[in-house]
């Protein structure tokens, strides 16, 4: 079964090359996530995952490097609250919560489309404090089913350009509002980014495409008083990408990272508040 035989549609397809990127990462002699529970998914989804158009080409890598930016981060905010409460928003098929573990002080909830939570249900085991909502995150009624009160670790891998300007801001400000503290962090791409992302072949095929893009996004900070830009972690130009990925993938990624406006087309982005 192909990621377009899921029955998932439009913007849910495109949790299928970011997983398919993890799973060929676990195949590296030395993997940059080292995730054995995508290829595990990925292998009962599409068993040829393989064998298709772009056999075991590992072009994918860097959201593989965002994955693991996204990882350490949230490993260094539940070190220091294990009393979190952490909004996995717009999961896909994403396994952090197996890959970081946890302890059962901190309370999880993974959010996505109904359709996509339901295929987790069949791929993924389920697990003490771990909550999974099937909704639109920008329907936030799913946020009165989280409990307050404690710190938030709020993490949106791969969501944020699919979401309007304005659905984001609502968003952020949203979980600010209903938190005493907490860390947000996310991934958003350049204008030129959002705006050229019309023709991206696989965004047109799945007929999806990006909604918004910021140029400086250490600028979002400005949509709350409480809220504060801390830091930025590298994508296009992850030291650890660059060192572990295949030559031909590497040599890709120097080129492209020799354009300012390339290599800064997608940005980790982390807050705290
Ligand atoms: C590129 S995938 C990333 C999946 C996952 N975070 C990862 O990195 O593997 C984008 C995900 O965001 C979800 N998504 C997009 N817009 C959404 C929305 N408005 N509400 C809930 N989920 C959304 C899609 O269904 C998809 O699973």
């Amino acid at each position: 079964m192909d990621v377009d035989d899921t029955g998932l549609v439009g913007v849910q397809k495109t949790l299928g090359p970011v997983l398919r990127a993890k799973a060929l990462d676990n195949r590296l002699p030395e993997p940059i996530l080292g995730d054995r529970h995508a290829e595990r998914v990925m292998s009962g989804l599409d068993p040829d995952y393989d064998k298709r158009r772009f056999g075991t080409s590992q072009m994918g890598l860097v959201a593989v490097a965002r994955a693991k930016a996204h990882d350490d981060w949230a490993r260094e905010f539940l070190a220091v609250h294990p009393d979190a409460v952490v909004l996995h928003l717009g999961c896909g098929l994403d396994a952090r919560v197996y890959r970081l573990d946890p302890p059962a002080t901190v309370d999880w909830f993974d959010l996505d489309y109904p359709a996509v939570v339901e295929l987790r249900e069949r791929f993924l085991p389920p697990r003490e404090h771990h909550t999974q909502i099937g909704a639109a995150v920008t329907d936030l009624a799913w946020l009165d089913r989280v409990p307050k009160g404690r710190p938030v670790l709020m993490i949106a891998e791969g969501l944020v350009p699919y979401l309007t300007e304005a659905d984001l801001r609502r968003l952020l400000t949203a979980v600010v509002d209903a938190f005493p503290t907490g860390q947000l962090q996310f991934d958003t791409v350049s204008v030129r980014a959002w705006r050229t992302s019309k023709w991206d072949p696989t965004l047109r095929r799945y007929g999806t495409g990006f909604h918004c893009g910021f140029d400086d996004p250490a600028a979002l900070a400005k949509w709350h008083p409480r809220l504060e830009y801390v830091d930025e972690a590298p994508m296009n130009d992850s030291p650890e990408m660059l060192a572990k990925a295949p030559a031909n993938v590497r040599r890709l990624y120097r080129l492209l990272n020799l354009v300012p406006a390339l290599r800064r087309s997608t940005r980790i982005v982390r807050f705290r508040f």
